[in-house]
């Protein structure tokens, strides 16, 4: 099995980063106080796929998600959209900082990969 891995330390915290794993791209995001206090507000009752940030995260200050927009496979553009995380220019979806779908024609959020997270050695493997 195949893994990139990646230090802790090279993302800035408010920064996102594109990894390149199986010929697909991964996000990470070092996740602000801010924007885990804004996922961790949404309810569940506004999301169209219903998923606690809690349960997508295993650090909440480390968001890890495919890449591929869950609509036809386009990759979404981070910093970006009315909900503070990425938007997908293929059709105008519209994710949070958590990844949720918001708005737009994708049916699912963003999928969480399997991935290791080792706080001891600050690194994360995809
Ligand atoms: Fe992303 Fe259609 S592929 S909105």
């Amino acid at each position: 099995l195949s893994k990139v891995e990646i230090k802790m330390d090279t993302i800035p915290e408010g920064k996102n980063i594109v990894l390149k794993w199986r010929g697909k791209p991964v996000f990470i995001r070092h996740r602000t106080d801010e924007e885990i206090a804004e996922a961790n507000q949404v309810s569940l009752d506004e999301l169209r796929h219903k998923e606690a940030d809690s349960d997508r995260v295993k650090d909440p200050k480390w968001l890890v998600m495919i890449g591929v927009c869950t609509h036809l496979g386009c990759v979404p553009v981070g910093e970006a959209g009315d909900y503070g995380g990425w938007f997908c220019p293929c059709h105008g979806s519209h994710y949070d900082i958590s990844g949720r779908i918001r708005k737009g024609p994708a049916p699912l959020n963003l999928e969480i990969p399997l991935y290791e997270l080792n706080e001891a050695e600050g690194t994360i493997a995809v």
